[in-house]
């Protein structure tokens, strides 16, 4: 198999370190002054350099060239081994997969014996946040008095999940999410080394769907290569589907028409279709603020292409500039509220419910903007201070739209429907579950953060015999799921959205393949095929 594109264009020198400048000048300085900190944390999203970085930052202390500003050299024995992932004194330790604390303490055995091969031994800690309690006490006891030759570098995510005893004793570096326009230069140069020609429509369109995750930009575009077609905006847009982008159009639409049943029915599409709602409430956000930026005439600032501009012209000519603020604001309320709510929908009904009443008119006085029956709003409309709101576990999009249609005509308040604990289990599908895959993560993860990086991890759902086979990768993520908190979790969310109470059962479902390169053995029986086109996504673990 050749290599994944992400791979080979992992940066090897500093300067191939895309729009991180702040990390990497501080990083070189210390390198230069041979004053390199013992402990480092990198944080920020996924896939915008910081294993690489860490990787780059452990080369140039083990770099053997003269000079201190040309470390690391990628040419000396070290920064070849590094490189070829053989050099004993990196350590790499994936938090994600070795949660027990034996591997730290193991660490704190081992730290002390000198390097092998270099000056340095260096631990990189990725997924840091997810050590239990008892391996970051452990690990905290080595960053208190670590070994001169020593240097600890953890990467996370989620830093806010990092004790302040941790934080404390690391030196912080923010990684940011890396901008459109430095995500389609990166493009086009690796489209230029490797000879995939490519529109420079098409590598917008890429570079926005990866929401500034280089790695994920660079997986796509490896994704689209393979095709072997010229990438052009239209193969673009059918590969990575525009069906997301479609529904934003559709919910602007009805707020432009006063439609709420188009706007209720556009965001449990989003959501039905596996989009993450904040990323969904983003896009949103987004749209409006190129209408806002439209009307303010600065039309040039608009990254988008010519059809989309298009579309976006006839929408902005329709609304006037102060609601559309008022939009734009609601929206983005609703990002921020999207983290803390157990309902991924709501945060997004609630903002499209607020923004066709607005503060001026009643709820009430307007039957024609009345949400639908199954969201019992409990809150003012103008205050910002809203009490929390009640809704009922969510229902199938057919009876919903027969809802938001029944809001559209005045009619007697319907009684709100029962869940029946008996409900439909027996006719719950893997079809079903993989559809509501993105909110029951979302919602286990708002529960239980461990359960849903483990289901995050899973190679295999499959519905069989009325109950939900998760398949993973290695005995060691099975016995992890099988702990009966994450199981309990997990059904117990199921069973709010699906109505269905699911026995989870965990097996492992991955082998090394005859060819010994360690890829998945999973049979291509179309699930996971399935998977990806809901937006699911495989991940490679280096
Ligand atoms: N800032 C960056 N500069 C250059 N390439 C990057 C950058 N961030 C990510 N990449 C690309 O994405 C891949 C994965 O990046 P990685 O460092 O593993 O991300 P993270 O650890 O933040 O998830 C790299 O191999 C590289 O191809
Ligand atoms: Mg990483
Ligand atoms: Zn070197």
């Amino acid at each position: 198999m050749t290599q994944a594109l992400y791979r080979k264009w992992r940066p090897r020198k500093w300067n191939e370190v895309v729009a991180q400048e702040h990390v990497v000048q501080t990083l070189r300085n210390a390198i230069n002054a041979e004053r390199v900190g013992h402990a480092y944390l990198f944080s920020g999203p996924r896939g915008t350099g910081k294993t690489t970085t860490a990787r780059l930052l452990a080369k140039a202390v083990n770099c053997l060239s003269d000079d201190l500003s040309n470390r690391p050299c990628d040419e000396c024995a070290n920064c070849k081994a590094v490189n070829e992932g053989r050099f004993l004194d990196l350590i790499e330790i994936d938090a994600a997969s070795n949660t027990s604390v034996e591997d730290v303490r193991d660490l704190r055995d081992r730290i002390n014996y000198s390097p092998t091969d270099g000056r340095y031994k260096v631990y990189i800690i990725d997924e840091v946040h997810m050590l239990s309690t008892a391996a970051f006490n452990a690990l905290l006891k080595t960053l208190e008095e670590p070994p001169p030759h020593a240097i600890f570098i953890l990467a996370t995510t989620e830093v806010h999940k990092i004790p302040a005893t941790v934080l404390s004793r690391c030196q912080r570096h923010e990684f940011r999410r890396i901008p459109v326009a430095e995500t389609v230069k990166t493009l086009r140069g690796i489209c230029t080394e490797e000879g995939i020609e490519a529109d420079d429509d098409a590598l917008l369109l890429i570079s926005r769907q990866s929401t500034g995750a280089l790695r994920d930009a660079i997986s796509l575009l490896d994704q689209l290569s393979s095709t072997g077609k010229s990438i052009n905006l239209e193969l673009a847009q059918n590969v990575l589907g525009t069906a997301t982008n479609q529904l934003v159009f559709d919910l602007v639409d009805a707020l432009v028409n006063n439609d709420p049943a188009l706007g209720m029915v556009s965001i449990h599409k989003a959501l039905d279709s596996g989009s993450d709602p904040r990323q969904y409430a983003r896009q949103v956000v987004e749209y409006l603020r190129s209408l806002l930026l439209m009307q303010m005439g600065n039309e040039k600032a608009i990254e988008a292409t010519r059809d989309v501009k298009t579309r976006m012209h006839a929408h902005s000519e329709r609304i006037e500039l102060n609601r559309l603020i008022e939009w734009v604001g609601l929206f983005n309320e609703a990002i921020g509220d999207l983290r803390t709510t157990w309902q991924p929908s709501l945060a997004l009904e609630v903002a499209f419910a607020r923004c066709l009443n607005p503060k001026s008119q009643p709820v009430n006085q307007s039957p024609e903007t009345e949400i639908p029956a199954n969201v019992s709003v409990t809150h003012k409309v103008d205050g910002p201070t809203a009490k929390p709101v009640e809704v009922e576990p969510r229902q199938p999009e057919t009876e919903l739209r027969e809802k938001a249609k029944a809001a559209r005509e005045p009619q007697p308040e319907p009684e709100p429907a029962e869940v029946e604990a008996t409900g439909s289990e027996g006719s719950v599908t893997t079809q079903d579950v993989m559809a509501a895959w993105s909110r029951i993560r979302a919602e286990v993860k708002a529960r239980r953060s461990q359960a849903e990086a483990l289901l995050n991890s899973q190679r295999l759902v499959q519905v069989k015999g009325g109950t939900l086979v998760l398949g993973f990768q290695s005995e060691t993520l099975k016995s992890k799921m099988e702990n009966p908190e994450n199981i309990e979790v997990t059904r117990r969310v199921i069973y709010n959205l699906l109505n269905a109470d699911l026995p989870i059962q965990c097996i492992v479902v991955i082998g090394k393949d005859a060819s010994g390169t360690g890829e998945t053995s999973i049979e291509p029986d179309g699930l996971v095929n399935t998977a990806i086109n809901l937006g699911g996504k495989l991940v490679h673990r280096d």
